[in-house]
């Protein structure tokens, strides 16, 4: 397969950050149950953000990852405010995993367009992409609060052609979602999940260009 690659679009959260970092980082405070306390908190981000795109009620991401904060607070018997405005203030200013800065570069340096393409809203995406140190290395910023849509629904696809003039077919889309990969994929673009997690497949429509498990295998892909 000759694929002309010019753009590398990525989902931002969990894809380039480390959603888990802020439950990482108060698990002094949080116990034991930190890592499945922060599923839950991401799970219902997620639930919330499709929730409301079906509904037409949307809410910025800002809004929603606190709305599923609470829940995961109350679920897990936790009640503290300080906690919760911690744990906010940690998430807005979101590390970035370890290989995102070298991937970025070596893709850069090939001569390709690189791009965040995410439900985040930009007050969010612009506090991250500035903590995590990565300002410099993305071309584009897309976020989806413009259409008050989310992933997965197609017209949020739609912003990369709109806002960066690049064809999906020379497109290569990076996500760790496995649902948001499919939906790419679908949508037209060539797309590598990042199965981090060893998840089983999903039974989804959309077929992959490739899979890994770690951001450094989309240079490897393209042997940038
Ligand atoms: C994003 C979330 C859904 O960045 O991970 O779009």
């Amino acid at each position: 397969m000759d694929l002309d690659i010019r753009a590398c679009v990525f989902d931002a959260y969990g894809t380039l950050f480390d959603v888990n970092g802020p439950a990482r980082r108060f698990a002094g405070e949080i116990g034991d149950k930190w890592a499945s306390f922060s599923q839950t908190w991401r799970d219902k981000q997620l639930q919330y953000t499709w929730l409301r795109t079906m509904m037409g009620t949307y809410k910025d991401f800002r809004e929603v990852t606190a709305d599923a904060l609470d829940f995961a607070m109350e679920a897990n018997g936790l009640s503290d405010p300080g906690l919760r405005a911690r744990l906010l203030d940690l998430y807005n200013k979101i590390d970035a995993y370890p290989d995102a800065a070298d991937t970025l570069k070596a893709l850069k340096a090939s001569g390709r367009t690189t791009a965040i393409l995410s439900n985040g809203c930009t007050p969010m995406l612009s506090a991250g992409v500035t903590a995590s140190g990565l300002g410099e290395l993305l071309d584009h910023v897309i976020s989806v609060d413009g259409i008050k849509v989310n992933k997965p629904n197609p017209r949020v696809y739609e912003l990369v052609e709109e806002q960066m003039s690049v064809k999906p077919s020379n497109v290569l889309f990076v996500s760790s979602n496995a649902w948001d990969a499919h939906a790419a994929a679908h949508f037209g673009f060539n797309v590598i999940w990042l199965n981090r997690t060893g998840q089983p497949d999903e039974r989804l429509p959309g077929a992959f260009a490739a899979r890994g498990t770690q951001l450094a295998d989309v240079a490897k892909f393209l042997k940038a």
